[in-house]
């Protein structure tokens, strides 16, 4: 079983990572000395799969457990939901020694975390994350949240969980296209962080897309040892946190004008990192050979590095009205100076990021 440890002061915790975890979750949990009384919050589909094992476990080792479930998807991350909850713990008679444990991917882990940090003014919660995304992303780093109708991830607290508990074997019930979506964020930690990974995600892509134990593991180990180091050094992010969003710039302003309908999260960031890294080379600061080296791997994984459609100019407009984006009149990227090694460039001229996002048009 791999182990990670997140130092975060009296807010460190551990991430467990191994196949097969989740059918011995009960001892692990006493080990990291979750408290007798827990709430599992899932949605019907991860549920169907996993809520009865979680529970008979839970309930071997002498949890006291009780389970909620709240409708599938995106369009339930909100305000509407979290105050259900906050209804249903009271009438359970949940109180601060009660862990909320998230089982679900990246939407259920947003909003249990939420909640963990809002109700009775914060109580522990547990991760389980159940979609790639989640395992190398979501649930490691502590930002919990939820939309608004006006606006993504508007309301929200940084809120560390006790445990991140990651099986890889959930994955193989998880459709095609969401692992696919999970595999840009691990090409994403490559390229900002590990030349190394990036040559074994080079050799190893058959592996992974069958979802072969080893690979999976090594994956999702390496992933969260670079997000658990980057998040140690800026846990509010803020500064270096920023190279978490490489491809981000070009993705969130694709998920924004096709109204997060048309992409998952995944395929737009790939799209917008091999934009990037377009952008790098054509400023002169990154290599030609490794924009094929990126365009190629993105590709082998069955992401998209093209998009339809959508103008140029609109989205660039979108990236100069999301704040985070912008420092003066320029919008701020993140890009590679090599393969393993990313920077912030504040000061690209509009027109290359329009010549670079017109290359990427099919
Ligand atoms: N907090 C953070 O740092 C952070 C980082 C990145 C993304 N996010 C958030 O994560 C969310 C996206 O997460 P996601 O991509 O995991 O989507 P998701 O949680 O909606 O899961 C995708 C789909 O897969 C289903 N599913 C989950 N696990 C399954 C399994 N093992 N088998 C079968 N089906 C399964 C879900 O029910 C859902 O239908 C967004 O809301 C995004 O804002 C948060």
């Amino acid at each position: 079983m791999k182990n990670i440890k997140v130092n975060l002061g009296e807010r460190s915790y551990a991430i467990y990572i191994d196949a097969g975890l989740l059918k011995n979750i009960g001892n692990i949990l006493t080990e990291a000395g979750v408290g007798h009384d827990v709430v599992v919050i899932t949605n019907p589909k991860v549920g169907y799969f996993y809520k009865d094992i979680l529970v008979s476990q839970l309930k071997e080792t002498g949890f006291e457990t009780r389970v909620i479930e709240i409708p599938d998807g995106e369009d339930y991350k909100n305000l509407k939901t979290v105050a259900y909850l906050y209804d249903k713990l009271v009438e359970m008679k949940a109180h601060r020694k009660t862990t909320l444990i998230a089982l679900g991917g990246g939407v259920i882990g947003d909003i249990v975390g939420f909640v963990a940090a809002t109700f009775m003014r914060g109580i522990p919660f547990v991760q389980i994350p159940t979609t790639l995304l989640a395992q190398v992303d979501s649930s490691v780093g502590g930002k919990t949240g939820v939309n608004l109708t006006t606006a993504k991830n508007m309301v929200g607290a940084f809120w560390q969980p006790q445990v991140v508990i990651i099986d890889p074997d959930v994955l193989k019930t998880l459709s095609l296209r969401e692992i696919k979506s999970g595999l840009a964020e691990v090409i994403k930690y490559g390229m900002i962080h590990d030349a190394d990974f990036f040559e074994y995600l080079e050799k190893n892509i058959q592996h992974i897309e069958r979802l072969e134990s080893e690979a999976m593991i090594h994956i999702i180990d390496s992933s969260c040892k670079i997000k658990a180091e980057v998040v140690e050094s800026d846990e509010r992010e803020a500064g270096l946190r920023a190279i978490l969003n490489f491809g981000h710039t070009i993705g969130h302003a694709l998920e924004s004008q096709t109204s997060y309908q048309l992409f998952r999260h995944g395929e737009a960031i790939s799209i917008g990192m091999a934009a990037a890294v377009k952008i790098a080379a054509r400023i002169g600061m990154f290599p030609r050979k490794d924009v094929t080296r990126l365009i190629t791997l993105l590709q082998m994984a069955g992401l998209p590095v093209k998009f339809k459609d959508l103008s140029p100019d609109d989205l660039l407009q979108t990236m100069f009205s999301d704040k985070k984006n912008v420092s003066s009149e320029h919008i701020r990227f993140i890009l590679p100076k090599r393969i393993g090694h990313v920077i912030m460039v504040e000061d690209l001229s509009q027109q290359v990021i329009v010549d670079i996002l017109k290359e990427q048009k099919e």
